[in-house]
């Protein structure tokens, strides 16, 4: 009665059945060696370890530790309904182009003549009917920067000079402070600078990295892979996932009584998965906190352009650094990608990294480590220069370029908007303001019986929520254990980037499975 309720409001096709008859699949590994590989159910669980040399037990026992929450059990599991034929709504991932952010037209105009060979591209006959002055003007630029081999070819391993030049122009008028194209290295994303930091950071296993509480889980992840370990500083979530210096203090001094050695602090502003704008004074505080204590601080700045309210604006820790008084020692690393913003394009791994006042040894063997993987994709490095040099006033392609980011950011305002508050409006949710990134990360109230449900099938009550939700509704969703949270605390992270109508019909459809949710453990 109540699925039939949801189904009449929130329409048929996103609804799957009764969440309490499914039978939750348990072994959510097997769909990633299937499809042509060998299947694990071809040998008998004593002889697998016989047949292959490079098994569970030989094999980095780190990895299988490692755990990731963006892309772990209840989205395997809607993978598995998607390939049944079921809608899934994917809220688990900040991912915008998959699920119907349209590309900026200007950055794939130049990305296209500069994959292009000139006699169909920038060189075309027509090819100044085609496209705006300035966008083959700007390929032409990046066509001599990149040389005559081409998009295919290798690049210098910490990137395209002129582009590393774009980028360190960009820093210097954001912050007002000089930066050096020295400093900067593209990199696959921001993920991949991320991983090279923390390989050169962790030498021991005593090492320890502060993230924060609740965190994006490739800092668990990889330290973890690394062999280091990993102490939280916990966010205040009442006071809209504020960062104190008490709770820095007494987590550093908790970490340093275990023998625990930390080198470095990770810090994500605007938050992921928390949503929190951090202005000038909050980090001032990670700052000195860092810079008196010989802290490394590694500042993921990846929704730099992604801030929601009129009251908060973007501050890099770059900036902070440089005018705050007592962070002239401050080791910094800055992180930046073109995954997210305005243009989210996460499928083409751009990325830079900028290091700030980091010891030219250490600096070298980075170089020596970007060498290893060659260098970032070519397609990635054109995008940051963009990214980072759009089109100025006077350029034709101005207009339609501020249109479209325009269009792009005022939709991302409403939907952050209308999700809080369509989450808020539910008895037994409470969210805070997602003031940038793109996601809210709402904490729940559950009856006791489900709590008790959830250890009697040997899953953390969030996930045994989640999983029902995307059992009844087709909304995959990410459990907040995944990310880190309070002790008791029981919530979940979404996204807010399906189209409009699509969120509108989620926001239903999580009001309605809460309701059902709740009475049924109740
Ligand atoms: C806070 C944060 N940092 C880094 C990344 C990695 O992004 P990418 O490697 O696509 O640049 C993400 C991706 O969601 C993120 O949310």
């Amino acid at each position: 009665m109540l699925i039939q309720q949801i189904q009449d409001e929130v329409g048929p096709t996103t609804i799957i059945k009764d969440p309490y008859e499914a039978q939750p699949s348990h072994d959510m590994r097997s769909p990633m060696i299937s499809g042509g590989m060998l299947e694990k159910a071809d040998f008998p669980v004593d002889e697998i370890k016989k047949t292959f040399a490079w098994n569970t037990d030989t094999m980095s026992q780190n990895l299988r530790k490692m755990q990731y929450a963006v892309r772990g059990q209840v989205v395997l599991k809607a993978d598995i309904l998607k390939n049944e034929g079921r809608q899934i709504i994917f809220t688990n991932i900040g991912n915008p182009h998959a699920v119907g952010q349209k590309s900026i037209t200007y950055y794939r105009q130049i990305l296209a003549l500069c994959d292009l060979p000139a006699e169909y591209g920038v060189d075309h006959p027509v090819a100044s009917q085609m496209f705006p002055a300035d966008v083959l003007e700007r390929a032409r630029k990046y066509r001599a920067a990149i040389g005559s081999s081409g998009t295919g070819a290798y690049t210098n391993s910490q990137g395209i000079a002129l582009f590393r030049d774009n980028i360190a122009k960009y820093i210097s008028n954001r912050d007002g402070h000089p930066a050096h194209p020295g400093n900067i290295f593209l990199t696959n994303g921001a993920s991949a600078g991320i991983q090279n930091c923390l390989t050169a950071l962790i030498s021991s296993d005593e090492d320890a990295i502060m993230i924060p509480i609740p965190q994006y889980p490739i800092y668990s992840a990889l330290i973890t892979l690394l062999g280091g370990q990993q102490v939280g500083y916990a966010l205040d979530e009442n006071m809209g996932w504020q960062v104190t210096q008490e709770v820095l203090e007494k987590s550093l001094a908790d970490a340093t009584a275990k023998g625990q050695k930390v080198k470095a602090l990770a810090v994500i502003n605007p938050g992921n998965p928390t949503g929190q704008v951090l202005d000038f004074a909050a980090l001032e505080v990670l700052c000195l906190f860092c810079a008196k204590n010989g802290i490394v601080l590694l500042a993921d700045e990846v929704y730099q352009r992604n801030v929601y309210v009129d009251n908060k604006e973007f501050i890099s820790i770059k900036k902070v650094a440089c005018e705050s008084p007592g962070c002239k020692n401050l080791e910094l690393i800055s992180f930046h990608s073109t995954s997210k913003g305005l243009i989210g394009e996460c499928g083409r791994r751009g990325g830079y990294m900028e290091l700030h006042n980091i010891c030219p040894d250490v600096q070298s063997e980075l170089y020596k480590l970007a060498c290893t993987g060659l260098c970032s994709g070519v397609a990635g490095q054109i995008m940051t220069s963009l990214m980072v040099e759009p089109p100025v006033k006077g350029d034709d392609s101005y207009d339609q370029f501020q249109q479209e980011e325009f269009d792009i950011l005022s939709s991302l305002i409403r939907r952050s908007t209308s999700l809080v508050k369509g989450l808020n409006a539910i008895p037994g949710i409470t969210c805070q303001t997602a003031e940038g990134s793109m996601y809210a990360f709402p904490s729940i109230q559950i009856p006791l019986g489900a709590i008790e449900a959830a250890k009697a099938d040997g899953q953390s009550p969030d996930t045994f929520y989640a999983l029902s939700l995307l059992e009844a509704t087709g909304i995959c969703v990410v459990p907040a254990s995944g990310f880190g949270q309070e002790k008791g605390r029981i919530g979940f992270r979404t996204t807010f980037l399906p189209p409009e109508d699509t969120l509108n019909q989620a926001i239903a459809g999580l009001e309605m499975h809460h309701e059902i949710f709740c009475k049924r453990y109740a």
